[in-house]
């Protein structure tokens, strides 16, 4: 139990890797506030995650509005006395796949800007206010990408991701005199989320699905897609106390893309 007691709120909790943390932090003893904009997929995580008999609250909030960023971190502290992990993980895709730098219009680039970097800056603010009124520290994890790493997955989209990876970088030395942590995963390409169809891709039918996700596979050395679990699994590592000492690390998840 890495987490045992801990207070969570996971973004982006009614889908992929949201819901994937969302359950493996409260399997942990994490208690957790599952927020999402759709309030319906929010619902069913926590209820997910009470009938396997953990601990959790939804909360509908749509990360690119300070208010309600401030009112889920306020849920998190009414229901559970305090916040001790906040877990930035909503990202939504360049919006029609494929699309090029010059595809985009004002309209794409200012809701890529407002969710991907904005949500994120509003969730490490009012979580480090947070911290510091309460005292004792806290952790920050973000979903950044392998497209702020390298040029991939979108110039808009991968340029939001860069900004999430810098700002994490900022925030863990800022909040280190506070005993406030901050890191970042970095996944590549992941076929069996919401992510695709957000972005404009089919994936109804399971033979195309097991089409793409070869492919996507294809272009990792260790040969397979990342999934949303893959990415569950690095997040409860690097919000427990076994990552006590790694502050402003970019992780990637990526099957070895990167070091390619
Ligand atoms: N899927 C991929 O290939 C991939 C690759 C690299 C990085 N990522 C990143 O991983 C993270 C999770 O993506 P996923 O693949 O699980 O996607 P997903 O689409 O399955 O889940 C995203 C969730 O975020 C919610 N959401 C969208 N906009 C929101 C908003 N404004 N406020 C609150 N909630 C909102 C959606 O309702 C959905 O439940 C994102 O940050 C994404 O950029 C995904």
């Amino acid at each position: 139990m890495l987490l045992q007691d801990k207070s969570a709120i996971v973004t982006g909790a009614g889908s992929g890797v949201g819901r994937a943390s969302a359950l493996r932090f409260a399997a942990e003893g994490a208690r957790v506030v599952c927020a999402d904009i759709d309030a319906d997929a929010a619902k069913q995580t926590a209820d997910l995650i009470e009938t396997a008999g953990g601990t959790a609250v939804p909360a509908a909030a749509d990360v690119s509005r300070e208010d309600q960023v401030q009112g889920m971190i306020e849920t998190a502290a009414g229901q559970f006395g305090r916040l001790d992990i906040l877990f930035n993980n909503v990202g939504v895709p360049t919006p029609r796949l494929g699309a090029k730098l010059e595809d985009h219009t004002l309209e794409d680039f200012q809701r890529l800007v407002a969710v991907n970097f904005g949500g994120v800056f509003f969730g490490c603010k009012h979580a480090v206010l947070r911290f510091k009124q309460q005292g004792g520290g806290g952790v920050i994890l973000n979903t950044g990408s392998v497209a702020g790493l390298v040029a991939w997955g979108g110039s808009v989209y991968g340029a939001t991701k860069g900004a999430v990876h810098q700002l994490t970088r900022a925030v863990a030395i800022e909040g280190a005199p506070f005993g406030i942590r901050a890191n970042a995963l970095c996944p590549a390409g992941m076929p069996y989320t919401g992510f695709m169809a957000a972005g404009g891709l089919t994936l109804a039918d399971p033979a195309h699905l097991a089409a793409a996700a070869e492919k996507v596979g294809a272009a990792h050395p260790l040969g397979r897609p990342i999934t949303a679990e893959d990415c569950a699994e690095a997040a409860v590592f690097l919000v427990s106390d076994r990552a006590a000492n790694i502050t402003g690390v970019l992780l990637p998840v990526d099957g070895g893309y990167v070091a390619k």
